[in-house]
């Protein structure tokens, strides 16, 4: 009996195709992605000039041991360090997976702490409300209950500060004060643990899925990177889900003008043509590191030079089609339409986000913003039902705040899919408010 995966889920479902924005099943239907997977494909599905430079790499450098230079690897490097990184991060280290470049940031990180002499300075600093991890550490440190169960006894804690949430801010839905509370709340943890004990801040500019893209308070972001400077606190900006156009901007960071030390992405660097992340630092941290005589071990597998021609050739397609130009207009598009369709829909708190990465909040009482019964789970009923209308909504939430479908399709969509996108919402949020409320 085929038992997929590890552990199966409602989900059930055997995708033979993909092309452009749409997965077909075994059975025959279509289904729009809106979604990208995992909010990870922005240049759309079975572009065949990707799979032939893939071919192409498999068999002239099959594998490489990470530390020696390529083609490949040259290639991406150039077209990171001359089309998409900001100036300042000039170096890069390559892994498989966010999780994993994660991990990478957090020992430069240290690492770096260490080579000046401060390695009392250890403790990474994340965010009440964050994800960004599966491996043992990253799960401990993120803010992301539902994916720690059954591993509490183990895991390491988290030290956090509260992620800014204007809808849900203790002082009052999008109260005129929400920025300053939020960073006295920054600055009452730093003095807590001490900034002599603090190495860095791990957090995502725009919260992914745990969150729903959610934004902090206008000028939120300048005004804590400064807080975090004047306590000689690095900066690591966790871009895996909105690096490479996602919100409308190269990435994230630039929309609010801060400069990471430290950047992380994945996810969209090879639109999942191959798995690739990067971990971005500056002159700065690594020479310090190299010249403690620190290693900043690598993964067998990371930077394999397949992977980084994938790369290559997903970020090359989207300057060639402009696609990141696009997602700010169509991004406006969805939401506008959204918001005339949905906004007041009974079971919606909050449409929100930028670009491509919409987050719709399901709350059973809109006025008091009490959410369903977990054991209800409505998101997995969304999913569920979204699929059978032929749409794959992406779940999102941590299990505190659990009800929460975000959009994240590829930047090749149209308004055809907009318009599916926002009516089948429409239907499925019906269908849950007869059947469920
Ligand atoms: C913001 C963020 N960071 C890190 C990760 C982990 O990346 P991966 O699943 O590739 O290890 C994710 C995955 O969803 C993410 O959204």
């Amino acid at each position: 009996m085929i038992k997929w995966p590890y552990l199966p889920q409602d989900l059930g479902l055997e995708i033979v195709k993909s092309k452009g924005a749409y997965l077909y099943t075994k059975e025959g239907f279509k289904i729009l992605d809106a979604a990208g997977g995992a909010v990870v494909n922005n240049i759309g599905y079975g572009r065949e000039e990707v799979a032939e430079v893939i071919k192409a790499s498999a068999i002239k450098n099959t594998y490489v041991l990470p530390p020696f230079l390529t083609p490949e690897r040259e290639e991406l490097m150039d077209e990171l360090r001359e089309h998409w990184l900001p100036t300042h991060l000039t170096r890069i280290h390559l892994s498989s997976g966010g999780s994993e470049a994660n991990e990478s940031a957090v020992k430069m990180a240290i690492q770096y702490q260490a080579s000046r002499g401060k390695s009392e300075k250890n403790i990474i600093l994340t965010r009440s409300l964050s994800y960004h991890g599966t491996t043992l550490n990253m799960s401990g440190i993120s803010g992301h209950a539902a994916r720690k169960r059954g591993m509490e006894s183990y895991l390491p804690s988290a030290k956090t500060i509260e992620t800014p949430y204007p809808l849900r801010c203790p002082l009052g839905s999008f109260h005129p004060g929400a920025k300053d509370y939020y960073l006295d709340n920054l600055k009452a943890v730093i003095s807590q643990y001490g900034a002599e004990n603090i190495a860095a801040l791990l957090m995502e500019p725009v919260n992914g899925s745990s969150g729903g893209a959610i934004y902090p308070p206008e000028g939120y972001w300048k005004e804590a990177q400064e807080i975090l400077i004047s306590n000689d606190i690095l900066l690591i900006a966790d871009e895996v889900m909105t690096g490479f156009g996602r919100t409308g901007f190269k990435f994230s960071c630039d929309d609010y003008g801060i400069k990471p030390d430290i950047m992380v992405a994945g996810k969209g660097m090879a639109s999942g043509y191959a798995a690739i992340s990067g971990t971005y630092s500056t002159d700065e941290i690594a020479e310090s590191i190299m010249n403690a005589g620190y290693l900043v071990m690598f993964h067998t597998f990371a930077a394999l030079p397949l992977s980084c021609a994938a790369s290559s050739s997903v970020l090359k397609i989207l300057r060639k089609e402009k696609l990141c130009e696009k997602v700010a207009p169509l991004g406006n598009n969805l939401k506008q339409k959204l918001v005339s369709k949905l906004g007041q829909h009974p079971l919606v708190a909050e449409i929100r986000g930028k670009g491509l990465l919409i987050g719709i909040e399901i709350v059973k009482d809109k006025e008091k913003l009490i959410s369903f019964d977990e054991q209800e789970r409505i998101t997995d009923k969304i999913v569920s039902k979204g699929l059978e209308e032929g749409v794959f909504l992406y779940p999102g939430g941590t299990g505190e705040y659990r009800d929460i479908i975000c959009l994240g399709p590829p930047y090749i969509i149209g308004d055809k899919e907009i318009d599916l996108m926002v009516d089948t919402l429409g239907k499925v949020l019906n269908h849950i408010q007869v059947k469920y409320n």
